[in-house]
């Protein structure tokens, strides 16, 4: 079963309840609304993968490599990649396995039309305007879903990791890739600053962002659970054999589990 290409029309996210005026100094979009989530996405598509390689120093490629290699994809593997932006993710796990099928879906078409244009060369993913929370799949599609730094920016945690359980197959895999608080203690004020300081002013300018994007991406990051609790919370959805590891330097977690 292979959607064509970016079809719509797409559910929309509701919108959590906002806070009062000046009831904090938090981003605004940290209090999470999907349309808002959205058109930020689509304000730095244009961008997006080259300050990802400037800002990771091309690591988040070896990241990706390491992630999609826990889904164990087969030769006739069907895999979604939700919230799959420009399609790194999917693009990655069709060099390593360039027989399997991959569906890439997110809800900012600027992101996909991005990853519509990229590489000619690569066998490339069929892409699909979708929300997460609302997958227009049946149940029980995938032999395997990934989700690599979407998870945090989706606005119900549970009810995403419900829907990417009803779209796996009984047995399928399920692997996330998303930052994580660094818990080696020295360096935690190096990457703090880094992403704290350092990327948001960065990213701001030369993403030309109006909304602060790199500000709330950094902040995002703050406000995400431990992997422990990220763990806890895919073992109540429920799934099983939940595992998790840290890449180096220790900002980014892979949690991979399996759907009973
Ligand atoms: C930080 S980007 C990550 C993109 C890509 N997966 C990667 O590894 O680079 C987060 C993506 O999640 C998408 N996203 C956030 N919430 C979503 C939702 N509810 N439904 C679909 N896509 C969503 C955004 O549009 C954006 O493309």
């Amino acid at each position: 079963m292979t959607p064509e290409p970016l079809i719509g029309p797409m559910a929309t996210t509701t919108a959590s309840p906002q806070p009062a005026d000046g009831a904090s100094d938090r981003h605004p979009f940290l209090d999470k609304n999907g349309s808002k989530i959205q058109a930020l996405f689509d304000e730095i598509a244009p961008r997006y993968d080259l300050l990802n390689r400037l800002f990771s120093g091309f690591i988040d490629l070896w990241w990706r490599k390491k992630a999609v290699k826990s889904l164990h994809a087969r030769s006739d593997s069907l895999i979604l990649d939700a919230c799959c932006g420009t399609g790194d993710l999917a693009f990655t796990l069709l060099d390593q396995v360039p027989t399997a099928e991959v569906i890439g879906s997110d809800f900012s078409l600027a992101m996909l039309l991005s990853g519509k244009n990229r590489s000619r060369t690569r066998k490339r993913p069929s892409l699909v305007h979708a929300d997460t929370l609302h997958l227009p799949f049946s149940d029980h599609t995938f032999d395997g879903v990934m989700i690599g730094f979407g998870i945090r920016n989706v606005v119900d945690l549970e009810g995403a990791l419900e829907e990417l359980r009803r779209v796996l197959k009984p047995g399928g895999r399920l692997m996330i890739l998303e930052f994580t608080p660094v818990r080696t203690r020295w360096l935690r004020p190096f990457i703090n600053f880094y992403q704290g300081k350092i990327l948001p002013s960065l990213g701001n300018v030369l993403s030309g962002s109006k909304v602060r994007a790199y500000s709330y991406l950094d902040e995002s990051v703050r406000d995400w659970p431990s992997a422990e609790r990220l763990a806890d919370k895919i073992r109540a959805t429920p799934f099983h054999a939940v595992k998790w590891r840290t890449l180096l330097p220790g900002n980014v977690a892979v949690h991979e589990a399996v759907r009973a």
